[in-house]
């Protein structure tokens, strides 16, 4: 038989307990969204390992994608009063977000109308939008207001001076752009997620940390790590006990939206279940430094891990935030959640503080990226919504584990970051110039690859 004859399921899944078996152990009930399965088979051809490695891809997928998709930029919360102003940067694009009014957010190009110096480097407040070059001036709302010396640009009118916008749109308490002046609307982009998180209110959360370094490896490469599970028993074996793996499930919502789900406080299914005890299931995962965990007591008899970590969660953020967390599943309090829109962004669903994923080219370099980590708090019921935190950048020498804020998850984040600098040197020195996906665990990056390959064909 010739290999392009052999046939295969492809509708195969790991043999044993699913995350929707999981599922009906739950203590509560289970949100619709959580029991929506919505896998596609999407084909099992390689893809060229040059894709994440050629100068001359990079720029295909900037010219027709990146200058195109929608793409977060900030959050709301980051611009609230009228005059905040904050740089969103894109490969060589500078974007200037401003709050022009109270309900207005508009972005700009972020250039100087007369001979280009950009407007602003980073975030802060102004009444008025001046150039430090020359002192050409605008209203926030990017209409011309004046320039030192009129008398030698009265061949410029009102309408050759407004400042060029971007689309701008927001969707749970983030603001997204694009370039592209034909865009869709982004709820059309959205789409799906927006009845997903109609109970996990996105909005009414603050940035508690934002953390970011560049990564030497394709924007790709650090995007993918974080769009499947199988990696976690060979690169993070220590969460083996209380992490599920190759039973996690991946879902397809949209063209753009897509999903996987790994449940805590259970052990991976590549574990003998005999020697995991509830108790070391508990031990371990405390063991971690997740602020959210607190108060933790001997297991008491009959009460799962799962059910116990569940309710332990429920009462310390309501201790921490005063909102009532009882009627949310299980689930909805531990299980790894990671919404994807394409191209750059994820978003955790659940209860749980809400962590947020953004990957981006470092500026032209094709063999860089920046990763940057947000988490999201509820704003606590009775309080004022806290000024978000600000970004911290990592230098090259620091570890992502230096960064105290990010608790448990910085070790996490280390071993991740860990492979990827070698994965990019390895793709440049394939000897097939091919990268193999599995059909169902690499499903959100076939389609991650599909949809850029779609836009650079121009069928999007
Ligand atoms: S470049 Fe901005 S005022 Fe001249
Ligand atoms: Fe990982």
């Amino acid at each position: 038989m010739e290999d392009s004859d052999k046939t295969f399921d492809i509708h195969a899944r790991f043999d044993g307990e699913s995350y929707q078996d999981i599922l009906d152990r739950d203590t509560r009930e289970v949100p619709e969204c959580l029991r929506a399965e919505q896998a596609q088979y999407l084909g099992s051809e390689p893809v060229p390992a040059s894709h994440y490695t050629s100068a001359v891809r990079f720029d295909q997928e900037v010219d027709h994608m990146w200058m195109r998709a929608w793409q977060m930029a900030c959050r709301v919360e980051e611009i609230p009063e009228v005059g905040d102003y904050l740089v969103y940067e894109i490969i060589d694009k500078s974007v200037l977000l401003v709050r022009s009014a109270p309900g207005r957010i508009q972005a700009f190009y972020n250039a100087c109308l007369h001979r280009g110096r950009k407007l602003a480097l980073t975030a802060g407040n102004k009444t008025e939008l001046k150039c430090p070059f020359h002192g050409f001036c605008w209203q926030l709302n990017g209409d011309f207001k004046s320039c030192p010396t009129p008398w030698d640009y009265q061949h410029l009118d009102a309408e050759t001076l407004q400042l060029p916008e971007l689309k701008a749109d927001t969707w749970g308490g983030f603001v997204f752009v694009s370039f592209d002046e034909a865009a869709p609307p982004l709820m059309d982009v959205i789409g799906p997620l927006d009845w997903h998180f109609k109970d996990w209110h996105l909005e009414e959360r603050a940035i508690t940390y934002h953390v970011a370094k560049v990564v030497p490896c394709n924007w790709k490469v650090v995007a993918e790590a974080f769009m499947e599970s199988q990696h976690a028993p060979t690169t993070h074996p220590q969460i083996m006990t209380h992490v599920t793996d190759v039973n996690s499930q991946y879902d397809l919502f949209s063209d753009y939206v897509s999903r996987q789900i790994s449940a805590s406080a259970e052990p991976s299914p590549l574990l003998d279940r005999e020697t995991v005890s509830e108790q070391r299931i508990l031990d371990d995962m405390t063991s971690r430094r997740y602020k959210i965990y607190s108060d933790v007591k001997p297991l008491p008899a009959g009460v799962t891990a799962r059910a116990f970590m569940a309710e332990n969660v429920r009462e310390s953020l309501q201790a921490l935030n005063g909102h009532d967390y009882g009627a949310y599943s299980d689930a909805e309090m531990l299980d790894s959640i990671l919404y994807n829109v394409f191209p750059n962004f994820s978003v955790w669903g659940g209860m749980k503080p809400t962590r947020v994923y953004r990957w981006r080219p470092n500026g032209r370099d094709v063999d860089s990226a920046i990763m940057e980590i947000y988490q999201l708090d509820l704003v606590p019921k009775d309080g004022k919504r806290p000024r978000p935190s600000p970004l911290r950048v990592l230098s090259e020498d620091e570890r992502w584990s230096d960064a105290e804020e990010l608790g448990g998850l910085g070790a996490i984040a280390d071993q991740d970051m860990g492979n990827l600098p070698y994965v990019q040197q390895g793709l440049k020195s394939s000897g097939n110039n091919q990268v193999q996906f599995g059909n169902y665990q690499d499903m959100r990056i076939r389609q991650h690859h599909i949809m850029i390959q779609r836009y650079i064909d121009g069928e999007i």
